[in-house]
């Protein structure tokens, strides 16, 4: 315990630290992560480069586009070395040959794309062969162009733009190439009995607090994303995955979901923080097929739309509740990066 509360004080300024310098900081929080967890057996770190995000790219929401911290927290677990929710292993990538260019002839990962997805749900494409989608192009309503611009395809599959990790195939993702994602960051003040907001005893910031949901397919705590149906506007997903994973919009009523609509509305149509927009680094990501996505937050200032609302898990979600926003609490894919730069925007604890 004293060594978990000595570890969260000199968490901050040690990731604040090897940020600027560009270093990687995945470390600092592995000793407090749930046992069960998509992201183990990473390796540390990477010298990929992370190219800034294009501003061109459509811009649905008021403030500016941010990038990953630093090149190492851009593709580490997309490296992990057990692929999740299977018993494959992943080729064993070193950080200087993340990068396509470097010549690497005994690079041989294996294949894996897991059988959920080889039975064609909806969601997910058919093998290529059979199948020979229009990439880099919104292809029959399913969005496969990058926030990371032109990809490579070669003999037919896409290459994942950031580099090899250590399989090929498509895993648990639906779709070659980009598999796109929202992700709706619900924000509110920590008050007190009073009404006032609560300052955190060591940074002296107010303490923000987020819906967070607890993901089935993994257990750990996340953003209670899901991912864009083709032709859906980014903006209708999430609000829709919100209603669905932290107020259990499938399971009620049409009165009852139309008073969640009406209630969450108004928030979510407001202009919220877009807070990051491009690929992301999942555990589920292959060599063929990658997680992106937009990730915008949506703050009640007053505490007074959806902090009242009665929070209900739903969908993909196990369990959901208001948390505390803090450099200490460990999330899935690259959330708690999103988290950070939402703390600093707001000016809050981090
Ligand atoms: C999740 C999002 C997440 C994305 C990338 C999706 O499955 O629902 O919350 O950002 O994957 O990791």
């Amino acid at each position: 315990m004293v060594h978990l509360l000595l570890q969260r004080q000199w968490i901050g300024p040690v990731r604040l630290a090897l940020t600027l310098l560009g270093l990687p900081h995945n470390f600092v929080t592995s000793g407090i992560r749930p046992a069960l967890s998509c992201s183990s057996y990473c390796p540390l770190k990477t010298s990929q480069t992370i190219t800034p995000i294009s501003s061109s790219c459509c811009n649905l929401y008021m403030t500016s586009v941010k990038t990953m911290p630093s090149p190492a927290a851009s593709f580490v677990k997309s490296r992990c070395s057990q692929y999740p929710g299977s018993k494959i292993k992943r080729f064993s990538v070193p950080d200087d040959k993340v990068d396509w260019s470097k010549s690497w002839p005994q690079y041989s990962p294996p294949s894996y794309t897991d059988p959920a997805v080889l039975k064609k749900p909806v969601w997910a494409d058919p093998e290529i062969g059979s199948f020979s989608p229009q990439f880099n192009t919104v292809d029959g309503g399913v969005d496969r162009t990058s926030f990371e611009g032109k990809y490579k395809v070669e003999s037919g599959k896409p290459i994942n733009p950031r580099g090899r990790t250590g399989l090929t195939g498509r895993g648990l993702l639906g779709r070659w190439g980009p598999n796109h994602a929202a992700d709706p960051i619900v924000t509110r003040w920590k008050i007190d009995a009073k009404g006032a907001k609560i300052l955190h005893s060591v940074s002296k910031r107010p303490i923000l607090q987020f819906v967070s949901i607890k993901r089935k397919d993994c257990g750990e705590w996340a953003i209670p994303g899901g991912m864009v149906d083709p032709g859906e506007q980014v903006s209708l997903t999430l609000q829709r995955e919100f209603s669905e994973e932290a107020l259990n919009s499938l399971s009620v009523p049409p009165t009852e979901k139309a008073k969640i609509h009406e209630r969450i509305s108004k928030l979510f149509t407001s202009a919220g923080f877009q807070v990051y927009k491009g690929y992301v680094d999942d555990p589920r990501n292959t060599d063929n097929a990658w997680m992106e996505t937009v990730a915008v937050n949506f703050h009640d200032d007053s505490g007074n739309s959806v902090s009242e609302l009665p929070l209900q898990a739903g969908d993909d979600a196990g369990q959901v509740k208001w948390v505390d926003v803090d450099s200490s609490f460990a999330l899935y894919a690259s959330h708690s990066h999103f988290l950070e730069l939402v703390s600093k925007e707001r000016k809050a604890h981090w």
